[in-house]
């Protein structure tokens, strides 16, 4: 072959290679990855005229997740089903009012400490600190004004290799009765093979307690109930409570209870059992013992929705899951004139075990100075 012959063999494969590389983006809704974007628009203003918006991520596929940066909540997250047909598939609510005076804390980000503490009290460096009793004689998702109630600061929201938002947020030493001045950065991240990653970042001064998640309540079909949908938990035990929510201590086998979602089972199956566990929670409301090990990056859980096929699988760095089936949901005046009623979602909150300030033997919660808090929580869409 003559130098002539051996470039146009050269430009050929580059041009084969091309075309095979672009392929796979226009199989999936005729979108390239050209069209990965981040819009900002919006959202309404709260009570003390405070502007807030609304960005909608876009990845390379046309899959959108809406997010405020009001409480860091993400408002809506529009998938494909089996058939490719488009649903919003988590709760919200059409404007920030809606989130300003929101009691189910749906779609927000929870903290300084997500889920409970006992009695809301807790001993560190032997300095008893109170917090607000916001729930039964319990402190519940960081009090009375917690993460889901503050606006955050928007820090970047440039497309990269993938759509991407970054929240920060500020909590002042002694806000809700916390500790330390503590700095939070929450990136949401639609990625081009439809996964929405949640990274938490966090730094405080002076030593303080943190358990951050987000409180989205899924729905796989976009409407009804979630008795229905089917569960999988890779979590062998879970932390059994007592009346008020609230951990015995114990890390309890599900083998024989409810809570065993070994394998995939509706949710509804066994969710009126009469069982001390399911009365004590009017239904699903336990944090799972995920069986990984270490704060790896590991598969949590999977839902499948057999209706419209789509299934959502979820991985997380956190040692422990809250299922959460919606039981206090009622006559919510949601999105779009929807009205989300008992069980019309569910959440799969990841994070550490609730009440670990005070208990010792569970995974600590403790946030140093000079330390950094990280936590990676994927929620991944498929069909089948
Ligand atoms: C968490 C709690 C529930 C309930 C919901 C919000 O999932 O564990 O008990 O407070 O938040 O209503």
């Amino acid at each position: 072959m003559n130098k002539t012959t051996n470039r146009l063999v050269i430009v050929f494969v580059f041009a084969v290679l091309g075309v095979l590389c672009l392929a796979p983006c226009d199989c999936f809704g005729g979108q390239k990855s050209g069209n990965r974007k981040v819009d900002k628009k919006s959202f309404g203003k709260l009570a003390d005229g405070t502007n807030i918006e609304l960005y909608t991520l876009t990845n390379a596929r046309g899959v959108q997740a809406d997010i405020t940066n009001f409480g860091a909540t993400l408002v809506a997250l529009r998938v494909p089903d089996r058939a490719g047909k488009i649903a919003d598939v988590v709760l919200g609510y059409d404007d920030v009012q809606g989130y300003a005076t929101d009691e189910f804390y749906i779609g927000s980000i929870q903290g300084r400490y997500a889920n409970r503490i006992a009695g809301g009290r807790f001993t560190l460096g032997g300095v008893e600190y109170k917090l607000a009793q916001n729930n039964n004689g319990n402190h519940l998702h960081g009090g009375v004004r917690g993460f889901n109630k503050v606006v955050w600061q928007e820090v970047n929201s440039q497309p990269t290799n993938a759509a991407s938002l970054s929240l920060v947020y500020v909590s002042r030493d002694g806000e809700e009765g916390y500790p330390g001045n503590l700095k939070v950065t929450v990136t949401y991240t639609l990625t081009d093979d439809d996964a929405l990653k949640i990274d938490y970042q966090a730094s405080t001064d002076k030593e303080t307690v943190l358990n951050l998640t987000n409180h989205a309540y899924f729905n796989l079909a976009g409407a009804g109930n979630i008795l229905n949908h089917e569960l999988k938990l890779y979590a062998n035990r879970f932390t059994p409570t007592d009346a008020t929510s609230i951990p015995t201590g114990e890390l309890r086998s599900v083998k024989g209870t409810p809570l065993d979602f070994s394998r995939l089972t509706s949710i509804g199956a066994r969710i009126n059992s009469d069982d001390e566990q399911m009365r004590f929670a009017a239904g699903y409301d336990h944090n799972f013992v995920l069986d990984k090990k270490g704060g790896n990056l590991a598969i949590a859980a999977e839902v499948y929705e057999p209706t419209t096929g789509r299934v959502m699988s979820v991985s997380t760095t956190e040692p422990g899951l809250q299922f959460y089936s919606g039981n206090f949901l009622k006559e919510v005046k949601g999105k779009a004139g929807k009205i989300y009623d008992r069980r019309d979602g569910f959440c799969l909150e990841a994070q550490h075990f609730p009440d670990s300030p005070n208990k010792p033997k569970f995974p600590s919660t403790v946030l140093k100075p000079g330390a950094t808090y990280t936590q990676t929580t994927i929620y991944k869409f498929t069909t089948r």
